[in-house]
């Protein structure tokens, strides 16, 4: 291609970077409505990602967000599209990163943070790092290797990990990969039986605990994916039987085995606190709570006797409320006064998000979008490599707010701004 037009077509590029970048919301966009700026934002971006110039391998990464342009090449439109959506008009999906910008972290200087340690208690097991994989459905959808390939580097990083009802591999298996025991993340279905079996079932394979997720009472529209899948021209059929919703849950793994023929709903539109105490009777299991937003929910777990809740909202894809999960977190910390832990979810992806929320008072951050960019693009490697990225991340802002320990982030060192 000749110099001219490689440089006229990077220019445009260029261009349209800025015209989608947040620094028009600043200000900037009036300069460059035409061809020729006449000033320039401050600072300048000089080295927006290239979509086009992937990663070749984990190492390469520099942040989480550079496997996600390579799990896009890798992962078939559909796939992608379902990890990627949001709902409606995904204001909920960009609030989730544009909430910490209501958080500044106030650094302090003079502490010996040369050595840092992060170990974490998590309902009684003691782990290296507060930060844990949150339950994602159907993980062979973007690897073969799926969710086995991320117990792997689980292992490998220590994280507690959390399995999703969807899951495309058993809980017996994915425990044996992981090395030590899990989470269960149960979606109710309208069944009892459903519910219990699994549970039975997760309690039998070892699991510390069932993450309850609550926040799927409702439909959903999650348009990028539908229209992602539109363009998906491999016939799903061999995959995906959906000639009646038994058909499509029995290749489950967790639905193998079990008397469907009651199950009408994977979710639970009619689950309240009976539920809860239901499962209280059942199970030994430690009971978790996942998608509470609000501060009343999270002090209803606590009298409930819940052991733990995690502020979530679903990473943005059970509605379009516009509620980031990090903007509910200070009430629901506020409110509950420490009678349970609580972990966070949804929209982190670097070191920063993790410690503001840590010095809010919450006891782990779940991360979930970042290693499946990572396990599509790379498989294992690219899991461990992102939930490393993290542990890297988050010890360096640690150092910056002067915390040599978990317990040294304390709310002082978090402002809203
Ligand atoms: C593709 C995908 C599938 C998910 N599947 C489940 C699931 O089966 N059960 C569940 O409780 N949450 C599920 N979640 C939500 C995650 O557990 C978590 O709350 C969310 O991903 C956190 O937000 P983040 O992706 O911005 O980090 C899923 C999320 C994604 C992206």
């Amino acid at each position: 291609m000749p110099d001219s037009v490689v440089q006229a077509r990077s220019r445009r590029q260029f261009l349209q970077f800025l015209a989608g970048s947040p620094l028009l919301a600043y200000g900037g966009g009036a300069a460059f409505a035409g061809e020729a700026p006449s000033k320039l934002p401050d600072p300048m971006m000089w080295a927006p990602q290239n979509l086009e110039e992937l990663i070749k391998a984990p190492k390469d990464a520099i942040n989480v967000f550079d496997f996600e342009p390579v799990c896009r090449k890798n992962v078939p439109p559909a796939h992608f599209g379902y990890m990627a959506s949001g709902i409606d008009d995904e204001v909920t999906l960009r609030a989730n990163r544009e909430g910490f910008l209501k958080f500044q972290l106030r650094p302090r200087r003079l502490v010996d943070v040369s050595k840092v340690d992060m170990t974490t208690d998590i309902l009684g097991v003691t782990y290296p790092n507060p930060i844990v994989v949150a339950p994602i459905g159907g993980q062979r959808s973007f690897h073969d290797d799926g969710e086995l390939a991320v117990a792997r580097a689980a292992k490998a990083g220590n994280h507690l990990q959390i399995l999703s009802t969807a899951t495309s591999t058993g809980v017996e298996d994915v425990t044996a990969a992981r090395g030590a025991p899990i989470w269960y993340q149960l979606y109710a279905t309208n069944s009892w039986e459903v519910a219990q079996t699994m549970i039975k079932r997760a309690e039998n394979a070892g699991c510390l605990a069932v993450a309850v997720t609550v926040d799927r009472a409702g439909g959903r529209n999650q348009e990028t994916l539908f229209r992602l899948r539109a363009t998906d021209t491999r016939d799903c059929s061999g995959c995906h039987d959906r000639s009646s919703l038994q058909s499509s849950m029995r290749t489950r793994a967790m639905y193998q085995g079990i008397d469907l023929s009651g199950l009408r709903n994977t979710q639970s539109s009619a689950m309240t606190w009976d539920f809860m105490k239901r499962l209280r009777d059942t199970t030994k299991m430690k009971i978790v709570i996942k998608g509470i937003l609000a501060w009343e929910d999270a002090v209803l777990a606590a009298d409930n006797g819940i052991d733990a809740i995690i502020v979530s909202n679903h990473g943005a894809r059970s509605e379009d409320s516009g509620r980031s999960s990090i903007d509910a977190l200070p009430e629901i910390i506020d409110a509950v006064k420490g009678r349970m832990p609580i972990l966070v979810d949804s929209g982190f992806r670097r070191g920063s998000d993790v410690v503001k929320a840590l010095c809010m008072g919450a006891t782990a951050v779940c991360v979930g979008r970042p290693y499946i960019w990572g396990l599509g693009a790379f498989g294992q490697p690219g899991v461990e490599r992102v939930l490393e990225i993290m542990r890297v991340e988050t010890e360096a802002m640690m150092q910056q707010v002067g915390a040599p320990t978990i317990k040294h982030l304390v709310p002082a060192m978090v402002r809203r701004a």
